[in-house]
């Protein structure tokens, strides 16, 4: 039944508008009994369903109901599943519709600027093309269980270090391109109920107040429809706020916010206006909330749980597997080494911590799948909670793997290492991990090693082991899932959506990571992630979109349907994947567009489509993406919008990012005319560039006899100094014969009748 908000509105006094703009308490908006307006409840997200009943907080430190942990954001996005991550949404909603809870506090959007940041265990991707896919996935499937999201944190949110007071100094076209296009996406083609602004400032403005984000951007050019809620304690000034398009402070600030807000009503420093469209795009998704809950619902956990094993293994990547070590097989004798086998990190810390309903022990799956004809050995060989080398946990280890035909290794980043609230101070594994994988090389040559670690470490001891399992912060279900894919259960398919640098100094961001004081210069501008170590040419550990399979793959037949379009129209590409191996796989087929021929700065090559499918052994399909002007365009800060320059583009389509398989060009003519005027300082290389200007360019170049005084005419030195040369130089360095007024009435000439 829908309500008449605008009757509401009438009927409400001052103070009850003002009211609602505020959180009732930790988790719940505010109601209006004689209105019949409800009161709603939020949670986090984004992995999983953190309903707190009793003592509420921010950061996860206090209990909350039972609820299936999936696979955090990192391991999400290597899956680059759509259907997958739609499923996932699906499931989250399925448990809040359970649980009475109407917005889910996810997903998180932030692109991975630097390995550093505590909470790139929740986010997506480097890419903001990959991370806007999976999140309008996400947001699509919670919300078609009629509940809501929020998507978050808006925006250029990308370290913990002084979270609350640190600026984002980045340029316009940076900001476009990288930190607000998966939101961008996101926004335009799911409509998330909500969008949570960010604790940090942009440019010196908190996102909480920022006007040019939150209404110019976000409502006005996105048309995003539902409201703005504020990261928990997130508001710095609130009538600024609600000015700017921050709707509802969360959480309560027990009365403060809404007596600023009827002050600078009642002293005419706010409209009332504005607090009216407030009130209106909170109730519209209240009202939604209430249409939307289901009475009655429960989820079959047991189901659930099973649904976050089989995303788990579509998650891991593969990424190393020498002498095909994997998949094992089930007999001999294996060593499993490493707490994590038995003490899994399968999430991460903070505001997403869920209280599991079960947990999934990878030493008691791989026992069970083993079965009778295989001895599993169990060696700790290192304490989670200290970083010291333990002799003696070493030596057993070492014994045990030197007297088994392979050894397992778990190792990653224990909770301490990275979480919300702070940063990582660097991207190694603890001392006592390493150390157990380099002891245990030395008396076993078959190693495999299973990671759990939210973001990239490093791997010297890589050339040491034949087998390496990425298996991200997997869930609850996550030891099953590694459990599948190390015998061979599960086919793993997962590509990493983010580059593993060699070493920390090699990522772009590292001179500017986390900022002076209260800054951060985003110095590298676009170029992060593969955008940068592909255009510098600098090898990585493991690039982006890179995971191996049980099976191999075969590219062939890349057609294109035009060979010339504009930037109004659409390009179908279409390729062919063989799957030449000996069983069932699914492959992440990879578009990147190169412009080689740009005018402005570019990185070498961007992702613009992937997909994912799955071939039999001997099976080929037929794999299509459709490219529109979005795919060929940069923002252009002078036009304030997208465009497309017009000229040849390769369409590069590959495994990953690193191995391109086929290669087709294009013709893309722009419709869009950036006219420049001339002046007096343009330069005369422009000039004699363009068809229209050459010829009198020419001639005034002849007639005022610089090249004489220069150097003489046919000079190779002449001519380069000529080219950057401005107009006025014609009448200052020629020989009199050319007056500035003259080429003054030239120029006017050329900017009344030409394009230039
Ligand atoms: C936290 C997080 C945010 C979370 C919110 C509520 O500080 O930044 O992601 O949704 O507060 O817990």
């Amino acid at each position: 039944m829908t309500r008449d908000i605008q009757k509401l509105l009438k009927e409400m006094s001052l103070e009850e508008k003002a009211g609602l703009c505020s959180g009732d308490s930790w988790w719940y908006t505010k109601g209006i009994e004689h209105l019949d307006i409800p009161s709603i409840m939020m949670s986090d997200g984004p992995h999983g369903l953190r309903k707190q009943q009793e003592v509420a907080d921010h950061l996860g430190q206090n209990e909350s109901v039972e609820a299936i942990c999936f696979p955090t954001g990192s391991a999400l996005a290597s899956s680059w599943d759509r259907e997958i991550i739609n499923k996932l949404g699906k499931a989250l909603g399925e448990e809040c519709q359970a649980e009475n809870i109407s917005i889910l506090l996810g997903p998180g959007a932030n692109i991975k600027r630097s390995p550093l940041c505590g909470r790139n265990f929740e986010y997506l991707s480097e890419d903001p093309y990959l991370a806007s896919e999976l999140a309008v996935s996400y947001i699509k499937g919670v919300q078609s269980m009629g509940v809501g999201t929020s998507l978050k944190h808006y925006a250029v949110n990308n370290q913990e270090h002084r979270r609350l007071s640190t600026s984002a100094e980045v340029d316009e076209r940076t900001l476009r391109e990288i930190y607000l296009s998966a939101f961008e996406k996101a926004v335009k083609e799911a409509q998330p109920w909500t969008v949570m602004c960010a604790y940090n400032q942009v440019n010196g403005e908190y996102c909480s107040e920022n006007k040019y984000l939150l209404t110019e951007i976000l409502k006005e050019e996105w048309g995003h429809q539902g409201f703005v809620v504020s990261d928990w304690g997130a508001v710095n000034n609130r009538v600024e706020g609600l000015a700017a398009g921050m709707e509802l402070e969360m959480p309560s600030s027990h009365g403060e916010g809404t007596e600023r807000i009827i002050k600078a009503v009642n002293k005419g420093e706010l409209s009332e206006e504005i607090l009216n469209k407030a009130v209106e795009r909170i109730l519209n998704i209240v009202f939604k909330a209430v249409e939307n809950n289901r009475e009655d619902v429960s989820y079959d956990k047991e189901a659930h749980h099973q649904l976050a094993r089989s995303i788990a293994a579509e998650c891991m990547v593969l990424l190393k597997n020498e002498d095909k070590i994997l998949p094992l097989k089930k007999a001999g004798k294996i060593t499993v080494a490493g707490a994590f086998a038995k003490n899994p990190r399968y999430q991460g810390g903070g505001s997403s911590h869920i209280n599991s309903t079960k947990l999934d022990k990878a030493f008691d799956e791989i026992t069970k799948i083993a079965g009778d004809n295989t001895k599993i050995e169990y060696a700790a060989g290192y304490s989670l909670e200290k970083d010291e080398i333990e002799t003696e946990l070493i030596a057993e280890a070492m014994q045990k793997a030197e007297n088994s035909d392979l050894a397992i290794i778990f190792v990653g980043l224990p909770d301490r290492y990275e979480s919300e609230g702070y940063d990582r101070e660097s991207i190694a594994i603890p001392q006592n991990q390493q150390h157990l994988i380099e002891k245990i090389a030395e008396v076993q040559e078959n190693i495999v090693v299973v990671l759990s670690n939210g973001s990239p470490i490093e791997m010297p001891w890589a050339g040491k082991v034949k087998g390496i399992i990425e298996g991200y912060l997997g869930g609850q279900a996550s030891g099953g899932a590694v459990a599948d894919i190390l015998f061979g259960k599960v086919n793993p398919s997962g590509k990493l959506a983010e580059t593993f640098p060699v070493k920390l100094s090699d990522n772009p961001s590292y001179l500017n990571f986390p900022g002076e004081g209260d800054k951060v210069q985003y110095r590298e501008g676009i170029f992060v992630g593969y955008r940068y170590y592909d255009t510098k040419e600098i090898r990585p550990l493991f690039p982006f979109g890179y995971g191996l399979s049980y099976t191999d793959f075969e590219y062939s037949d890349i057609k294109v349907d035009k060979k010339k379009i504009t930037d109004h129209e659409e390009l179908t590409v279409t390729v062919k994947v063989k799957n030449i191996g000996s069983r069932t796989g699914k492959e992440i087929v990879q578009l990147y567009i190169r412009d080689p021929e740009s005018t402005v700065i570019k990185a070498y090559k961007e992702l613009k489509g992937f997909a994912k499918i799955e071939l039999e052994a001997g099976e080929e399909k037929e794999v299509s993406f459709t490219l529109n002007k979005r795919s060929f365009a940069y923002y252009n800060v002078e036009l304030k919008d997208w465009h497309v320059e017009s000229g040849e583009y390769e369409i590069l389509v590959g495994s990953s990012s690193r191995d391109i398989r086929l290669k087709e060009m294009v013709k893309v003519q722009s419709t869009v005319k950036i006219s420049k005027e001339i002046t007096i300082n343009t330069n005369l290389g422009d000039l004699i560039g363009k068809p229209e200007t050459k010829g009198l360019i020419d001639k005034l170049i002849s007639s005022s006899k610089i090249e004489e005084v220069l150097g003489g005419v046919d000079n190779e030195m002449t001519a380069m100094m000529i080219k950057y040369m401005p107009l006025r130089s014609l009448a200052i360095l020629g020989k009199g014969t050319i007056s500035r007024k003259m080429i003054e009435s030239i120029i006017a000439e050329w900017n009344s009748s030409i394009d230039y």
